[in-house]
């Protein structure tokens, strides 16, 4: 019905050209193109519209504001949505958007009552244009009872494994559909290479080709055909320059000069944007003293003009209003929305009132902010909408996703979390363990599926996540399946302290697991002075390591926090991130060698709490002066490290041709030989080394990896094409290039040169 409607009003409007790239003044010549599908069902709906019904469409709000309870910021329990509010809110504001859950997660039933609810109003209005709603399914559709809770990114970066990743995101874009949600605002694209930021885990890491690789995978993962109503609208986020707050603090400010903007964090965009994602989330911080929600330069000239980007651009929560209220670069709210609307943003999460809808109005009506400009937003909103096929299929019910929760996706989630833990310390290949060793599982992190799930876990804060993963196993249960195991707390994050019990225990074991880390948190909530391990799991560990005992550390957390005091008492390291519901399953096996772990870290691990180097660094950051100066590059783990049960030895590493043109390709191969005892995974690195160069180079950099399984004795040859982009870095006048020059290739210990002509 709404399909035939959209083509009858083809036919109707004989010429309205979409304003989506008329914003800036720069001639449409020099610009990317942007797909140019839906634009004329786009410009037929548009004709029609209002002010009102535009700038409506430009806003969301977040699930609080229209159900009941006492006020915009909270819901009265057991959920209900408030019929007046909600008509207020689709009908008198005509709002195109709504997102977040209402405190708790909802059952699949919930979710498609409540999301149906707003779509048959939204069928009521003049224009009937769908409700676009959008939810944090960061590590699968995290807010729905039952659905399959995945390792959260920085785990599967650890993996290294492209394919898994985007078979990842696909299961949570059917898991998120079979919620009735189409908009996913994930992945996160920003690097996490400070690692004090509370979100650093919601990152693929710190590295530039790994982010955008993985970024790729996921926006694949998650679109696939936008339309088929098994996909959902990725957001990349949040763009620009969020994940380096000079302090680590979140949403404080960060001092990035534009030339390592465009070296470090523009890629994973535009490789996302040239990936076809859809929609895009704004850095709330300020970088250079220039908030983004307010950076023209950064909202049109870079991301449209020159990333080519036609999807939406979403305010991060509240973004506007803190131009005025946090950032002062706007002396009142009207100003904010003015200076943000003018930069170029198309939807404002504003989220809790209609303040945005009336006062944009009104600075249109008084020529403040064109209808141009506006006319562009809703554009590309509702071809967003198009897209996603919501005019035809508003709402996706829940009967038609059979396999949401089901026993095939969970052996999903735990292949990922059985490849991403890394397993940094063996020492005299302690691990695997033997059958039948009498385990004593203690710590902080053993007991709760908080630290196995971390934020955005049921809540937002992932404080729930004992009860509604009960069904699932921590560490102390899936060790308890195993048999011969016993559990003592030791010291709990809620400051309880029996080590005097966990040594006496530990006495009378074969083997410690000692499971340390962080408790579940996001955002500012996650905010640290301190990176340091906390004192009592410190003395819990050196308690223990006084029985003589074999000592397994896992890590369980989401940032690499500094255990440097205890790592020589410990026999075995295993970092596990945040591996979601089946971390605990994957970790048994892998203990017991019913898996080969095959993680690799995505991170530096620091050693010292104020000597934070990312693994790409510059050859000046490692002034080796021999006992004298504290100034050598000197990491607990380094990137890419991650240890196997078996050996897999390298040669053969071969070029095809030791010089090259601007225009030209080098392929490198390398075997690999599984020589030890036991069938393996591994993820093989290639990094470049750009011998001199007008910027200071960096001593290596990552420019592929490929993750293969071999027998034992099993050996293949891996290999990958070195281009010019490889090659290239940015230079003194912003420009990306490839310079003329030495080069060197490695893989494991083996190098060779090549020369770019
Ligand atoms: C976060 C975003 C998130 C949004 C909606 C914000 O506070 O920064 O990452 O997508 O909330 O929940």
């Amino acid at each position: 019905m709404q399909k035939l409607y959209i083509i009858l009003l083809v036919l109707i409007v004989v010429s309205c050209n979409s304003e989506s790239n008329k914003d800036d003044g720069k001639p449409m010549s020099e610009k990317p193109t942007v797909s140019t599908e839906f634009d004329k069902e786009v410009a037929a709906v548009l004709s029609k519209m209002t002010l009102e019904e535009k700038v409506g469409q430009m806003t969301q709000i977040t699930l609080d504001v229209i159900t009941k309870g006492d006020n915009q910021y909270s819901s009265s329990q057991p959920y209900e949505l408030d019929s007046a509010l909600v008509y207020k809110a689709i009908h008198t504001y005509k709002v195109g958007s709504i997102l977040n859950t209402p405190g708790i997660p909802l059952s699949r039933q919930d979710w498609y009552k409540t999301i149906k609810t707003f779509q048959d109003e939204a069928a009521k209005t003049p224009r009937q244009i769908p409700i676009i709603y959008g939810i944090d399914a960061i590590h699968g559709v995290n807010y729905t009872i039952g659905a399959t809770l995945f390792p959260q990114q920085i785990g599967l970066a650890a993996t290294f494994n492209k394919d898994l990743v985007k078979e990842v995101a696909k299961i949570s874009a059917y898991e998120t559909r079979a919620s009735s949600i189409p908009w996913n605002f994930s992945p996160v694209l920003g690097l996490g290479r400070n690692p004090l930021w509370p979100r650093l885990w919601e990152t693929f890491g710190e590295d530039v080709y790994l982010g955008k690789t993985m970024g790729v995978a996921m926006v694949e993962g998650y679109q696939g055909t936008l339309g088929d109503p098994n996909t959902v609208a990725s957001c990349m986020k949040h763009y620009l320059g969020y994940s380096v707050p000079l302090s680590g603090k979140d949403r404080t400010p960060a001092w990035i000069p534009e030339r390592e903007l465009r070296q470090y964090f523009l890629p994973a965009f535009k490789e996302a944007v040239d990936a076809g994602s859809v929609t895009l989330m704004i850095n709330s911080g300020e970088i250079n003293g220039v908030p983004v929600h307010a950076s023209k330069f950064l909202l049109t000239d870079i991301l449209r003009d020159e990333l080519g980007f036609g999807g939406i651009a979403v305010t991060d929560w509240a973004d506007i209003n803190y131009l005025h209220t946090r950032h002062k670069v706007a002396e009142t709210i009207k100003d904010a929305i003015k200076m943000s609307v003018n930069a170029g943003i198309d939807m404002s999460m504003v989220p809790h009132d209609f303040e945005f809808t009336e006062l944009l109005v009104e600075l249109v009506k008084e020529g403040s902010v064109s209808e141009e400009r506006i006319n562009s937003a809703v554009s590309r909103i509702l071809k967003v909408k198009m897209q996603l096929g919501l005019f035809e299929n508003p709402v996706t019910d829940p009967k038609n996703y059979p396999d949401f929760g089901s026993d095939k996706f969970a052996a999903v989630s735990k292949k990922a979390a059985v490849e991403s833990f890394t397993l940094l310390k063996n020492k005299d290949n302690i691990l695997p363990l033997a059958d039948g060793v009498k385990v004593l599982v203690t710590g902080p992190t053993a007991s709760s599926m908080r630290p196995l799930n971390g934020g955005w876990s049921y809540n937002w804060q992932g404080s729930e996540a004992d009860t509604y993963a009960a069904d699932k196993n921590t560490i102390v249960e899936a060790f308890a399946k195993k048999g011969n195991s016993i559990f003592v707390q030791g010291v709990s994050f809620e400051g309880e302290n029996n080590i005097n019990a966990a040594v006496k225990a530990a006495k009378q074991s074969d083997v410690i697991v000692l499971c340390l880390g962080e408790n579940s948190y996001t955002e500012t909530p996650g905010n640290t002075n301190s990176i340091l391990l906390p004192k009592d799991q410190i003395d819990l560990a050196k308690a223990l390591s006084k029985t003589g005992k074999t000592i397994i550390l896992v890590l369980l957390e989401g940032r690499p926090v500094i255990f440097n005091e205890i790592e020589p008492l410990v026999d075995a390291v295993f970092m596990g991130y945040l591996p979601g519901n089946y971390g605990a399953d994957a970790l048994s096996d892998l203990l017991f060698g019913i898996e080969n772990p095959s993680g690799r870290l995505p991170i530096n691990y620091p050693k010292h709490p104020h000597a934070f180097v990312n693994y790409n660094h510059k050859h000046s950051d490692n002034i080796a002066v021999p006992n004298y100066y504290e100034s050598d590059y000197d990491q607990q783990y380094e990137f890419g490290d991650g240890l196997s049960y078996t050996s897999f030895e390298y040669s053969d590493l071969s070029i095809s041709t030791t010089e090259m043109n601007q225009d030209g390709s080098i392929e490198v191969s390398v075997t690999v030989t599984n020589t030890g005892s036991r069938k393996g995974k591994e993820a093989v690195l290639l990094f470049v080394s750009d011998l001199y160069a007008s910027i200071t180079p960096e001593v290596r950099a990552l420019k592929g990896y490929d993750k293969i399984t071999l027998d034992k004795g099993g050996s293949k040859k891996v290999s990958f094409t070195i281009t010019k982009d490889e090659l290239s870095f940015v230079n003194e006048n912003l420009e990306t290039v490839a310079e003329p020059g030495d080069f060197e290739i490695s893989i494991g210990d083996l190098k060779k040169k090549i020369k770019l002509k």
